[in-house]
């Protein structure tokens, strides 16, 4: 099947967060099941340095933007790049400028990488390659259902999928913006383009997209929820036939402790030894007093409400005060909780070690390091660090919602004695709740002779979060997505 996946960012083109992670590793596995799939990005400065075989091309006549055309790192999947000077050759990430203020521009930076991903769907700019699907991915690529509408271009156009990665970020405008962007004005109303007198970039996708996909079963219905639709559970009812949960994948050329590049010592289920070497690395690094006996917390991610960083703090410190535990993070994000952490860290030298910024092999490196790795997210779409910590033996410590509800099995009595025990879950996201997980974590910590601790890790090692199974439910979904004609006109020639 030719297939077009469109995002704003890919892993290692350009990454904020578990978006770039996806967007690499599906077109990656798709490619793998001899699919002809094709990503399409911002050419973000970062983006055109980091292409393989990266080739100019013209973009459409009259366009303002050309092509890059080249290759995704370490895979054979083909990248457009979307050369828009104006837009996209600007300092600072996808979104933001480095005082992390969003773009002033950004409805139109994003109007604009949908337009032309339109027309690279229509070959204006002379590939001699159509999709027959488009994929697309949040927000960003939220325009594209809209603009491919067939009452309204009238032509046979590809289907959609959207993937909602995170409700939380709607790309929301000012009404004005519609008239700027010259967006059909009968659209004007809440069940199409309008969110509370503003543009909704996401609802567009929502109420045109063919299909809409969110990257794990529990968060699917979750969302269809007042309580964590954002506004949107109404919209996201009224499409239930064709919104599906599908878990996002890992790929373990990536993440796997047993040929990580980024750590001290690389180990598997089989062989153990390399992980208090990590430990060790990982205190050194972060200025952690050497003790390989203490419980070393870890954490990666996005510094924002959604991440529960907050609750995060509020539970370690007395920990920290008794001297039960160190902790290593990794992040940035909003400054009042970058401070937070900056702060925690001065408190208790030796005991917090901190990085603010962005760092990939910080982040395999307390993957590795940690005995346990924190994730009490208010909501989480999916998530991918849990994931990650699973496969490097570092059982994770959740919130039980969205799709770490769906991976992480809670260390209960039962399922310790069952043998499917692999992390610890608690709820609702209340510091003392935290809390309580933290200490079931750390007395089976403390009683590690007993086994029931190395139990835990290699079960979650032995966990298979690859890409094999979500993979084939999103080629499944595509071809349900075909228009039947050529369903049929496909199967008769297979007969
Ligand atoms: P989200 O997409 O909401 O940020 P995920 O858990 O799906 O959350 O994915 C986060 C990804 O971004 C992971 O690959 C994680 O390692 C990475 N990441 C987040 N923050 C940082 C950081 N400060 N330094 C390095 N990697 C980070
Ligand atoms: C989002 C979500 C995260 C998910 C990622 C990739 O940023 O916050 O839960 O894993 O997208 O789908």
């Amino acid at each position: 099947m030719r297939i077009l996946f469109a995002s704003s960012e890919a892993y290692s083109l350009v990454k904020t967060g578990g978006l770039a992670d996806v967007s690499a590793s599906l077109p990656a596995a798709l490619r793998r099941r001899r699919q002809d799939v094709r990503l399409v990005l911002p050419g973000y400065p970062e983006a055109c340095r980091n292409l393989v075989d990266a080739t100019p091309r013209p973009g459409p006549d009259n366009a303002p933007w050309q092509l890059l055309e080249g290759r995704l790192p370490g895979t054979r999947v083909p990248v457009y790049l979307i050369d828009w000077p104006e837009y996209f050759q600007r300092a600072g990430n996808p979104y933001s400028a480095s005082n992390g203020m969003d773009w002033p521009d950004n409805a139109q930076r994003f109007a604009g990488f949908a337009r032309a991903i339109v027309a690279l769907a229509r070959d204006e700019a002379g590939l001699d390659w159509t999709p027959e699907l488009i994929h697309l991915n949040d927000w960003q690529t939220g325009l594209v259902p809209l603009l491919l509408d067939p009452e309204r271009t009238g032509i046979e156009r590809p289907r959609t999928v959207f993937t909602i990665h995170n409700l939380a970020y709607q790309g929301l405008f000012p009404a004005s913006t519609l008239q700027e962007l010259n967006l059909p004005a009968d659209l004007w109303h809440p069940e199409a383009l309008e969110f509370h007198d503003q543009l909704s970039f996401m609802k567009a996708a929502l109420v045109f997209a063919d299909a809409i996909t969110t990257v794990s079963p529990t968060y699917a219905r979750e969302i269809q929820e007042p309580a964590s639709g954002m506004g949107l559970d109404g919209v996201l009812r009224a499409r239930a036939a064709d919104l599906h949960g599908i878990l996002n994948g890992v790929d373990y050329r990536d993440w796997d402790p047993a040929r990580d590049r980024h750590i001290a010592a690389r180990y598997s289920a089989d062989d153990l030894a390399g992980k208090a070497a990590n430990k060790a690395a990982l205190q050194t690094r972060l200025g952690l007093e050497p003790d390989p006996d203490i419980p070393l917390l870890g954490h990666v991610g996005r510094m924002v409400e959604q991440k529960g960083v907050d609750l995060l703090h509020a539970a370690c410190t007395p920990l920290l005060e008794a001297g039960r535990i160190q902790l290593a993070l990794v992040g940035s994000g909003q400054k009042d909780l970058e401070h937070a952490t900056g702060a925690l860290a001065r408190a208790y030298p030796g005991r917090v070690g901190v990085h603010i910024g962005y760092d990939e092999p910080l982040a395999h490196q307390i993957e590795a390091g940690a005995d346990l790795f924190l994730m009490p997210s208010r909501f989480e779409p999916c998530g991918l660090n849990q994931l990650y910590s699973l496969r490097y033996g570092t059982p994770p410590v959740v919130h039980a919602t969205g799709g770490l509800a769906d991976t992480v099995v809670d260390a209960t009595p039962d399922h310790l004695d069952a043998g499917t025990a692999t992390g610890f879950s608690f709820s609702p996201d209340s510091v003392a709740a935290l809390g309580g997980a933290l200490e079931r974590a750390l007395g089976l910590y403390a009683a590690r002779g007993d086994g029931r601790w190395e139990q835990l890790m290699r079960t979650g090692m032995a966990r298979d979060f690859g890409w094999n199974a979500s993979a084939d439910a999103y080629l499944a979904l595509y071809r349900e997505q075909l228009p039947r004609r050529s369903r049929r006109a496909k199967a008769a020639s297979a007969l």
